[in-house]
C-alpha cells in the first residue's frame, strides 16, 4: 500500500510534558502551544493541577502559571499509563514542602521507579516504592543536597529526575551521563534560567529560581511521525512529509538508520526556538537493507524500535538490535509483544541474551486479532503493518493509541487514500 501526503503530527510528547511540569516549580506566566492532545501529556496536565498548579486551555493554548514550588500540602496524583509524568514527578516532589502519593493504571503499577527513588534518597529525600520497586510511591517533600550521580542507564527520565530535584538541592548536583539520551529537561531548565552547565559527559545544576518563558511553541513529535515516515519507505511511489516537526538530533537518530536502510531523507530545519524544528520527507528508493542498532544507540531509538522491527522484517538480510532489555520494561513488554504479534503474522524475530536479531523479507499475512498488549506504540506498529501487507486483522484496544498519537488512525486513513 502506498503512503503518500503530507500530515503535522501531535506535540512532542517529552517536551509537553516538561513545560507542564516544570510550572510546578517555576515562576511566572507561559502560554504554549501545540501542547500535545495525548492521553499521557492530559495526565500530566492533571497532575500540575491536583498539585496546586494552574494549567488551562483557552482556544488552543495552554495557559501555564508558575507555583514557584508552593504545592498542595498532601496529594495523591494518578499519572495514568505515563512512566514520564511519575519518574518526573518524583525529583520535583522530593524537594518540594508536602506529602504524596503517586499512582497509575495496572501498566504503570508495574515499571520499576526504584532507579529514580534511589539517587533521590542519596540527596536526603523521603521517596518510598511498594515491594519490588514499583508504585505506589510515598513521597514527604524534604531538604535535598546536591550529589555526584552516574547514571547506571541511559534513562532520560531518570536523569530528568535528579536534574529537577537538583534544581531544589543545596550545594552542586553532578549528573554523568556515559550514554547520551533526549535532553529536553537540560534545554528547558536553561531556557527557564537554571543555574545548570555542560562538562564533558556531566552535567552541573545548582540551587536555582526557575523562570517559564512567556511563550513556547512545541514542535511536532518526530516518535509518532516514525511510523507514517517509515511507511513511506517501502512502497514504489510513496513519499510522505512530516510538517512542523521537532529535529533535536537526540530524538531523529531513527532518520539515519532510515537511511542506511536504503530510504531517501530530507529534512529541512525551520528554526530552533525552543528546540530545533522542520520539516522530514522519506520517500520509498527501493528494497530495504537490514539495519544494526548498536548498544549505545539504543537510548537515541527507544521509542522506535518497534517500527524500525516491523521495517527490518522487510529488509533483505538479517537485522541485528542490541541491548534490548530497556524495551522489557516500557507499557508492555516490547521485545515480547514484537516477537509474538509480528511473528504470528509471518515475521522471523529471535531473541537472544540481550539482542533480537530480526531475518527478512517475509511476506506478513492476517493474524487474527492482535495483541497490542494495550500498548500504544504496539497498537500503533501492527496497524501499519496490516497496511502495508495489505491485511486486514483486528487488534485489541486501539483506542490505546491515544497515548501518545489521537489521530493515528485518522492520518492513517489520509495518508493511504
Ligand atoms: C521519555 C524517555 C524515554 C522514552 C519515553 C519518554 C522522556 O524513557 O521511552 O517514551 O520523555 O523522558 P526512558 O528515559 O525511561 O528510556
Amino acid at each position: 500500500m502506498k503512503f503518500h501526503g503530507v500530515f503535522e503530527p501531535p506535540g512532542d510528547k517529552s517536551i509537553s510534558h516538561r513545560i507542564a511540569l516544570v510550572s510546578l516549580l517555576a515562576r511566572g506566566e507561559c502560554a504554549a502551544w501545540n501542547y500535545s492532545t495525548a492521553l499521557d501529556c492530559m495526565t500530566s496536565l492533571q497532575a500540575v493541577r491536583s498539585l496546586g498548579g494552574h494549567a488551562v486551555f483557552q482556544n488552543g493554548t495552554l495557559r501555564l502559571r508558575g507555583a514557584e514550588g508552593n504545592l498542595r500540602e498532601s496529594a495523591t496524583v494518578d499519572c495514568g499509563n505515563s512512566g514520564t509524568t511519575m519518574r518526573l514527578l518524583m525529583g520535583i516532589l522530593a524537594g518540594t514542602a508536602g506529602r504524596f502519593t503517586l499512582v497509575g493504571d495496572d501498566s504503570l503499577m508495574k515499571r520499576p521507579m526504584e532507579r529514580a527513588a534511589r539517587p533521590l534518597r542519596e540527596m536526603g529525600g523521603f521517596v518510598a516504592c511498594g515491594e519490588g520497586g514499583v508504585p505506589p510511591i510515598a513521597i514527604v517533600g524534604s531538604r535535598l543536597t546536591g550529589i555526584q550521580y552516574t547514571l547506571p542507564t541511559p534513562s532520560a527520565q531518570l536523569k530528568s529526575a535528579v536534574l529537577l530535584a537538583g534544581t531544589q538541592a543545596d550545594g552542586r548536583t553532578e549528573l554523568i551521563e556515559p550514554v547520551k539520551s533526549r535532553d529536553h529537561t537540560e534545554r528547558l531548565l536553561k531556557l527557564c534560567r537554571a543555574r545548570l552547565y555542560e562538562s564533558a559527559n556531566a552535567w552541573i545544576v545548582e540551587k536555582s529560581d526557575l523562570d517559564l518563558p512567556s511563550t513556547f511553541s512545541i514542535p511536532g513529535d518526530p516518535s509518532s511521525a516514525a511510523f507514517f515516515l517509515g511507511a513511506a519507505g517501502l512502497s514504489k511511489g510513496s513519499v510522505v512529509t512530516a510538517r512542523g516537526m521537532l529535529l533535536n538530533q537526540t530524538r531523529i537518530k531513527y532518520l539515519e538508520k532510515y537511511k542506511e536502510m536504503g530510504m531517501d531523507v530530507d529534512t529541512e530545519l525551520r528554526g530552533d526556538i525552543p528546540e530545533p524544528w522542520g520539516n522530514a520527507t522519506v520517500r520509498y528508493r527501493g528494497r530495504l537493507q537490514p539495519v544494526e542498532v548498536e548498544p549505545h544507540e539504543m537510548p537515541l531509538l527507544i521509542d522506535e524500535i518497534p517500527m524500525l522491527a516491523l521495517l527490518a522484517t522487510q529488509a533483505h538480510g538479517k537485522s541485528l538490535f542490541h541491548n534490548i532489555s530497556e524495551l522489557r520494561i516500557k507499557e508492555s513488554d516490547r521485545v515480547a509483544a514484537l516477537a509474538s504479534e509480528l511473528g504470528r503474522m509471518g515475521a522471523h524475530i529471535e531473541i537472544v541474551g540481550n539482542d533480537m536479531a530480526v531475518y527478512g523479507p517475509t511476506p506478513l499475512r492476517a493474524a487474527g486479532l492482535l495483541r497490542s498488549f494495550d500498548d500504544h506504540r504496539i497498537a500503533m506498529t501492527l496497524a501499519v503493518a496490516c497496511a502495508i501487507s495489505g491485511v486486514s486483522s483486528d487488534i485489541d484496544n486501539p483506542s490505546c493509541m491515544a497515548v501518545s498519537y489521537p489521530a493515528f488512525l485518522r492520518t492513517m486513513a489520509e495518508l493511504t487514500k
